[in-house]
Formats: structure tokens, sequence, C-alpha cells
């Protein structure tokens, strides 16, 4: 089986002074490696009866789509302003200078699908939250939310409660 965490880059000081930036291009580029991940970020979900997996741009549409094909579910993307053509749900939320937002498609899940919400990171939780908020306008019917990499001190899974999180590799 791959080891993955040694698969994981530690580059410090970027994209600031300050930060240790976890990158998982050597991973990506690891063809035992990147189906290992898949298959441990979709485990837990295998017989939850997945309708859907939603992923917001653009690290998470790596997962995303493989994490819908191992599960048989469709795909829908979650997208920054000015990139999806059709009608919309948007949400606003804060980062720490200024505020950014995210967008769905208004037909894009149907009320009661079921669906997995797929990230390559958790961080401060801001963008699956986000998601979060664009499903429940959707009305879906949100199994939990399953993640590569959580970098656990920044506190985002209290922000995703109630949901169910998976992560396969925690950084404390
Ligand atoms: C990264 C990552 C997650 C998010 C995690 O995306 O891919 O989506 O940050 O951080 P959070 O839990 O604090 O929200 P980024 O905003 O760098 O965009 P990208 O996917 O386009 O690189």
């Amino acid at each position: 089986m791959a080891n993955l965490r040694s698969l994981i880059r530690d580059i410090p000081d970027y994209p600031k002074p300050g930060i240790l930036y976890r990158d998982i291009t050597p991973l990506l580029a690891d063809a035992d490696a990147l189906h290992e991940a898949v298959d441990q970020m979709a485990a837990p979900f295998l017989d939850a009866g997945v309708d859907v997996v939603a992923a917001a741009e653009a690290r998470g549409f790596i997962f995303g789509t493989p994490l819908a094909m191992r599960l048989g579910a469709g795909f829908v993307p979650i997208r920054k302003p000015g990139k999806l053509p059709f009608d919309l749900h948007s949400f606003a939320y804060q980062l720490e200078y200024g505020t950014d937002e995210l967008q769905i498609h208004v037909d894009g899940i149907q009320p009661g699908q079921r669906v997995l919400v797929v990230d390559d990171l958790l961080a401060t939780g801001g963008t699956v939250e986000a998601c979060l908020r664009l499903l429940e306008k959707c009305d879906a019917d949100v199994v939990g939310c399953s993640f590569l990499l959580h970098l656990e001190a920044f506190g985002g899974e209290a922000r995703l409660e109630p949901y169910h999180v998976h992560s396969v590799l925690k950084y404390s």
C-alpha cells in the first residue's frame, strides 16, 4: 500500500512567512498513491447511497470526480463567481481579509438527493461550510464531507457540525 503521508511535501513559508504549506502534488503524481487516496476518501461512504458528489474548485475537483465514479454517483461543481452559466444559488463568506463567494446551479442537485462534499484540505472550514450552505439551499440530504488532509489546528471541523467529517491524513 502506498505511504500517503510520505508523499505530502512540506514547504515552509509558502505562500507567506510563517505558513507551512502541505503540497499534495507528489501524491497526485504517484499512480498507486492517487488510487489509494481516492479509495480511502470513499471508504466510509461506500454504502451510504450517495447520489451526487459536490466539490469546490479548484483542488476539490481533483478528488471530487474520481470519488463520484468510485461511489457510482454524479458530480456537481461549486464554482467562484462568473464561471457557471445557468441560474444560481450563491453564498458569500468571510476570509481573513475580505470576502469570497461560491455558487452552484439551482438545478445541480434535486431536493432530497444524497450528497457527499469533497475537498483536498480542511483548514478553517470556510470553503466547505460555504458548500454546505449552498447544498442546504438546494434541500440536499448531505451524508458527510470527505477530505484528504485535515489541518486540525485551524479548528475547521467545528464549523461543519453536525455533519459527518472524514479525513485520511490528520496534521495536529
Ligand atoms: C484550499 C483548499 C480548500 C481550502 C481549505 O483552496 O483546496 O478548498 O483552501 O481551506 P479552508 O478550510 O480554510 O477553507 P484555495 O482557496 O487555496 O483554492 P484552490 O482550490 O483554487 O487552490
